[in-house]
């Protein structure tokens, strides 16, 4: 175990033009497929923490995003996300570090942390306390060089806000809200389905798509598949067979697994219903 306490984690106090391209690069040193609007979204809702090298350059990440009130009397959530360091600099303490903070400032809020954890970041994660709730899987899909039928009708995102947080127990509407209102989002539909598309690094993001029936969101990835030429990226819960079945069926592949976590230390939790997620936001989303 690498010592962290020489590491600086500093607040991030301004969102720079500098400081964006740093954040940026570590999200495409890791191949993630978030955008500089993902960032800004962190930095005007939540916080951001950051290690920086010796030549005050940003080497390490972490973001704190405070979800909305939670259902009945369960106690607030919020995300952690977005742990990232430098390829080059792994492996020395600076993930712990990061981390260790954005969690203390959670701890100290009263609030619940949770995350969607990969592979490398469960491990550290279950240092800390967090135990596995629920896993998804990331599916792939690459270009199509055109498409077949128009995408499903662009909807208000009221109803998909209004299953998010019978689904989640909190509420995310000032947080989805943003990310509908970037260019290039959109909300679609189809029967009681209800999903968000926005434009990302690598690939646009589908989700999150909730649905009471499981088959009126297959019915509504399929229609988006066979709409969308772009590369498309999707995480869907596990165990969800009739998604996995039109995610084959359209030319979808498994790329990695996440599991979410979550340390609630004597707080209640908020109640979910997570038969209803179909697709989550992303893992730095919930
Ligand atoms: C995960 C990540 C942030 C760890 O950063 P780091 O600075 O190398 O981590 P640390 O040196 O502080 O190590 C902390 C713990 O992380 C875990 N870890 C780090 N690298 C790992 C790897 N390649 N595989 C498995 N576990 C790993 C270990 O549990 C380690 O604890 P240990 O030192 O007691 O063995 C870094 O590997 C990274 O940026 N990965 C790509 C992005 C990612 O997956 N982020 C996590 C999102 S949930």
């Amino acid at each position: 175990m690498a010592s962290t306490e020489a590491i600086n984690v500093q607040r991030l106090d301004a969102f720079t033009t500098q400081a964006q391209a740093q954040l940026q690069q570590l999200v495409e040193d890791s191949h993630w497929n978030q955008l500089a609007a993902d960032w800004a979204l962190f930095f005007s809702l939540g916080t951001l923490y950051v290690v920086r090298d010796g030549g005050g350059v940003i080497v390490g990440s972490g973001a704190v995003l405070p979800m909305g009130s939670s259902l009945g009397d369960a106690a607030p959530v919020s995300w952690i996300s977005m742990i990232l360091v430098s390829p080059k600099q792994r492996g020395h303490g600076l993930g712990r570090a990061v981390f260790g903070r954005c969690l203390a400032q959670v701890t100290a809020e009263g609030r619940i942390p949770m995350l969607d954890a990969t592979p490398e970041g469960e491990a550290l994660y279950v240092q800390f306390g967090f135990e596995p709730t629920w896993g998804f899987t990331r599916w792939r899909r690459p270009p199509r060089e055109r498409v077949m039928a128009h995408c499903p009708a662009e909807d208000s995102t009221e109803h998909l806000l209004q299953l998010d947080s019978e689904a989640l127990g909190f509420d995310r509407r000032v947080l989805l809200s943003g990310i509908a209102s970037r260019v290039g989002s959109r909300c679609v539909h189809h029967a009681d389905a209800s999903a968000l598309l926005r434009q990302g690094r690598t690939a646009v993001h589908i989700g999150p798509m909730h649905a009471t029936e499981e088959a009126d969101g297959a019915a509504l990835l399929h229609a988006v598949a066979a709409a969308v030429s772009d590369v498309l990226v999707v995480d869907v819960p596990k165990g969800r067979c009739l998604m996995e079945a039109a995610l084959k069926a359209d030319g979808f592949t498994p790329e990695r697994s996440f599991v979410r976590m979550v340390l609630s230390k004597g707080l209640k939790l908020p109640p979910t219903k997570t038969e209803i997620v179909q697709a989550v936001a992303g893992p730095e989303y919930a």
